[in-house]
């Protein structure tokens, strides 16, 4: 997508004004080619702050090139997909019915001592356009889609002042702070989270590194590994439920619970490594090591109630849906909130058809694999 000479006026201002007109024009387009239209924008203009002024404009070019197009392998390209594995999985997971003296379902779900009309909530998405205040974003209608139909919401990446804008809107919020390398900021994060309404807060830690094996940068934001007693001192720094995103692992979970988290979201982040296991595959080893002690959510390529049902019997506590949500929030909160409700209907279709009368009552031995 070519950047229109509007939208160049618009991004102007915020790039600093050695960086000519034609590397803004260039990056645009290429980064169009490999993110969500309205995330070029953000991460364009954070990229660009990385660089020291005066640097060379192919060098600019070259990195931002090597950094969208992972110099990999054609093989793990493919075959090593993770997003690919995960839609393979899901598809050949089959189900049962059971029919006799079955009941219509009840899918309202409790999480932290709130009551939700299901357990599919939304996933922590971020920067779904540029933040200024008092405008309406892609995040904002994200939160109303959530709050209207009643279901839990999930904020990622964003300062205070845009986290604030969201949870203002009154869905039930959770907020998945970075592992950023400032330590103060991220505690500053998850304290104002509570103080702004938060029901839990959390850490992802599947996007500290880069799939090249160095610690990542996100929009500018120097991130860092977290020894166990950092993670300690982090959920120490809340008293409200502090919940691990991005755990793919039966060891990571039992860590979890060693540091005293009380939720983990089973994912791999839509794909951070080739190859991953499917989050939802490795469900019931994570449940059955854990048992109850953890609330154990999942993420990750979910696109439909029958989806979610087969997660919710796999262990799951309850589903997050992000990418699968996107272009329904582009098109307003009244499709997002249809697209919504209509999970919601397929997921309670299934569990009528499988004799799932609550979700209390999920359970695996419906499942055959193709
Ligand atoms: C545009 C976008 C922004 C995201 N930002 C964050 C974030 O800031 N923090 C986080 O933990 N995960 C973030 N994620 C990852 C999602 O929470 C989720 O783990 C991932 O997309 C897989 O779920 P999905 O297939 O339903 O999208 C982001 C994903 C997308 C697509």
């Amino acid at each position: 997508m070519n950047l229109s000479e509007r939208e160049l006026k618009e991004l102007r201002p915020m790039i600093a004004s050695w960086i000519s007109d034609d590397l803004i024009r260039n990056l645009f387009s290429m980064m169009s080619e490999k993110m969500e239209p309205e995330l070029v924008g953000s991460i364009l203009i954070s990229t660009l702050k990385q660089f020291p002024k005066g640097s060379d404009e192919e060098m600019i070019l070259a990195a931002a090139r090597k950094h969208l197009y992972r110099e990999e392998d054609e093989n793990v390209k493919e075959a090593g997909d993770a997003k690919k594995i995960v839609r393979d999985y899901f598809d050949s997971l089959l189900l049962e019915m059971r029919l006799m003296g079955s009941t219509l379902p009840d899918t309202k779900t409790d999480l932290f001592n709130r009551t939700f009309s299901s357990p599919i909530m939304t996933a922590a998405l971020s920067h779904l356009g540029r933040f200024e205040k008092g405008k309406e974003t892609m995040m904002d209608v994200y939160a109303k889609s959530a709050k209207q139909t009643n279901i839990l919401h999930w904020v990622g990446m964003c300062d205070n002042d845009w986290f604030e804008q969201i949870a203002d809107l009154g869905a039930e919020t959770v907020r998945i702070v970075k592992p950023y390398a400032d330590e103060e900021k991220l505690i500053n994060q998850l304290v104002f989270a509570k103080e702004h309404k938060a029901i839990a807060v959390g850490i992802d830690i599947d996007h500290t590194f880069t799939t090249s094996g160095t610690i990542d940068v996100i929009l500018g934001e120097q991130m860092e590994a977290k020894s166990l007693e950092q993670m300690k001192r982090y959920r120490d720094a809340t008293d409200l439920p502090f919940i691990v995103k991005g755990v793919l692992s039966v060891r990571d979970a039992l860590l979890c619970k060693e540091i005293g988290a009380d939720g983990i979201v089973v994912s791999h982040h839509g794909g951070r490594l080739p190859y991953a296991v499917a989050p939802v595959s490795i469900l019931p080893d994570i449940k059955k090591a854990v048992k109850d002690e953890l609330k154990i959510f999942v993420d990750c390529g979910i696109a439909s109630g029958m989806d979610a049902y087969k997660a919710l019997a796999l262990g799951a506590d309850a589903v997050s849906v992000g990418t699968h949500l996107i272009p329904y929030l582009r098109k307003g909160e009244d499709a997002a909130i249809e697209r919504i409700e209509a999970m919601k209907r397929e997921l309670s279709g299934a569990m009528a058809y499988t004799g799932v009368r609550d979700c209390h009552s999920f359970d695996a031995s419906v499942i055959h694999r193709r």
